[in-house]
């Protein structure tokens, strides 16, 4: 048998490491252990009905064979108008590459544009897959990270500002924040627009968690002057529609990267299936309900979460308007536990309590000067009653 020797690239391709606590959420149900699961950002709430159908009319009526490598044309103009619409860019269907979800674009924009040995700056803690995929591509990974504020989490601009350097050519930007729920104000994001203008860079605008939100409008930097021809935007119908398990996303950009994208797209893996592109259409032209009630749903959530974590002796937590995730700081909790590390006070909490949640270690590596500890409590996948239950007994626990 030839021998299993991983190419050497594969040393810097990472992955994301919140799978591994979801195979100890798994081994402990499988004990028969009661688990409270927020530790993965998927969606147990169906996908609308009018969705589901426009699929299966769609491998009824015969869309069942490749489709073009950019997407179908109605489906390209139509999340081009959705985003125009969204963030008052003139986009169009020439802007658009379709993806199997929005994890996809993340790659392919870096391997459009990267050199290697090129510069990318990324949030840090943040989606692990930008420090994978910029490593696996040999670029140079330059992490920043957040300040915790009363009124959420901000950009430290001063490592921004000192983290650039005469090969910084890319910046990651994800607003709507997995994990930390952060979201620019409008300064913050004007600031760091002129910061990617002042230093000529390209901007990866990861959008996943755009329509996630529960009061106020979400903004995008693309729409402020001078970001348009220097932006892509990652864009999903996973976390919107409920269709995680779909795969469709797209990027939205100048047109010469997008149709290097496509090209990306057609070595890759020819196309997006075809007929879920129909139910991404019927997604965003047709009834909105589904997408307002799963909203609700997520909201009655966060807030019976953030009620329960906040009744938690030395546990403090800001609660976000975006997305469906909580990161509190449980540095108190943590310290009283003794605990020895992120790892086993997590795994303390799975085996006394049933709740499983990822730790800020999963969200890349620490920064020197970090002292804080933090959880991510992901409230997609867990019904409100679950929350409650769950919560009580992780406050038993760690205020006993
Ligand atoms: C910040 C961020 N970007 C992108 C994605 C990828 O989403 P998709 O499932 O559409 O590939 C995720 C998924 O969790 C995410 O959290």
């Amino acid at each position: 048998m030839a021998s299993m020797e991983s190419a050497a690239r594969i040393s810097h391709l990472g992955t994301e490491t919140a799978f591994a606590v979801s195979d100890d959420a798994r081994a402990w149900a499988a004990k028969g252990h009661p688990v409270y699961p927020f530790h993965l950002g998927d969606i147990n709430i169906p996908t609308p009905p009018n969705i589901v159908e426009a699929a299966a009319k769609a491998i009824r009526d015969g869309k069942t064979g490749y489709a073009p490598a950019a997407g179908i044309p109605e489906l390209r103009a139509a999340i081009a108008e959705d985003a125009a619409r969204d963030r008052g860019v003139p986009f169009s269907m020439e802007h658009v590459s379709v993806q199997p979800g929005g994890k996809p674009v993340i790659g392919k924009f870096l391997m459009a544009l990267m050199n290697p040995g090129d510069e990318v700056l990324y949030p840090n803690p943040g989606y692990p897959i930008y420090e994978s995929q910029i490593q696996f591509l040999e670029g140079v990974a330059r992490p920043y990270g957040y300040d915790p504020t009363p009124t959420g989490f901000r950009l430290k601009r001063d490592e921004i500002a000192a983290s650039v350097t005469p090969r910084t050519r890319f910046l990651i930007y994800n607003n709507a924040q997995n994990p930390l729920g952060a979201e620019s104000d409008d300064d913050e994001m004007q600031w760091l627009a002129d910061f990617a203008v002042r230093h000529n860079l390209w901007v990866l605008s990861d959008e996943a968690y755009f329509h996630i939100r529960y009061s106020g409008t979400s903004t995008s930097i693309v729409s402020l002057p001078g970001m348009r021809e220097r932006t892509v935007l990652l864009t999903a119908h996973s976390k919107r529609y409920a269709m995680t398990g779909w795969r469709l996303g797209a990027a939205i950009g100048p047109k010469p990267v997008i149709d290097v994208i496509s090209r990306l797209n057609v070595n890759q893996e020819s196309c997006t299936n075809h007929f879920v592109q129909y139910a991404g259409l019927e997604a965003l032209r047709g009834d909105q309900s589904g997408h307002h009630q799963m909203v609700r749903t997520l909201k009655d959530r966060r807030d019976t979460l953030a009620a329960a974590v906040r009744a938690i002796r030395g546990v403090t937590v800001r609660v976000p308007d975006v997305t469906f995730y909580l990161y509190p700081d449980v540095t108190d909790v943590f310290r009283r536990n003794g605990s020895a590390d992120s790892q086993a006070f997590r795994l303390d909490a799975l085996q006394k309590t049933g709740v499983s949640f990822c730790s800020r270690d999963h969200f890349g590596r620490r920064q020197p000067g970090e002292d804080r500890e933090y959880i991510r409590l992901a409230y997609s996948g867990i019904d409100s009653d679950r929350i409650r239950e769950g919560l009580g007994r992780l406050k038993a626990h760690w205020e006993a």
